[in-house]
């Protein structure tokens, strides 16, 4: 007789522990995976977006161009609308960010008598250049950002924004 047999009481143990284990884990595992799912998930960052804008109508005076996408949050889903100020500079499309560098305030191209050809943050009266360069004096320290833009059919798409390279 060996020393290393099983006891009733020990493979019973076992095979419970065993059984209760695999149960428990073919519980947790969709629950885990649900939860982890959104988290996981790759989603494709940098889409363009088409707008309603034609090229053709984009002129030298920066005109508001509102663009709608879904922002994925983890489980939530949202369609955002964003803004741009976009026009042309000679055959470029020009789409700048409305956001202010100061405190994150909206822009506006004109806001007031004494800011022509400026965009005008009414706020802490930030002021900027037409291509987003920060006039100084201002309490902005950065330039608005830019967007990326594409032409799909004669319509202006918008892309991810990044850092001005006008200024
Ligand atoms: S938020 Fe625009 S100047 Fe302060």
């Amino acid at each position: 007789m060996s020393n290393n047999r099983v006891s009733r009481r020990q493979f019973l143990s076992y095979t419970l522990t065993g059984v209760g284990g695999f149960m428990a884990a073919g519980m947790l595992m969709p629950m885990v995976r649900f939860a982890l799912d959104p988290v996981l998930q790759k989603h494709e960052g940098g889409d363009f977006v088409l707008t309603e804008q034609k090229i053709a109508d984009i002129t030298e005076a920066p005109i508001k161009v509102d663009f709608t996408f879904e922002q994925v949050d983890a489980w939530y889903k949202a369609d955002v609308t964003n803004t741009a100020w976009v026009y042309k500079d000679g055959d470029v499309i020009v789409a700048l960010s409305p956001v202010c560098k100061h405190l994150g305030c909206m822009v506006d191209w004109e806001h007031k008598d004494g800011n022509k050809n400026e965009f005008f943050c009414p706020c802490h009266a930030g002021r900027y250049t037409k291509n987003g360069g920060n006039i100084a004096g201002t309490p902005p320290l950065g330039p608005l950002d830019e967007f990326e833009v594409q032409e799909k059919d004669g319509y202006l798409m918008i892309g991810p924004s990044k850092p001005n390279t006008l200024v």
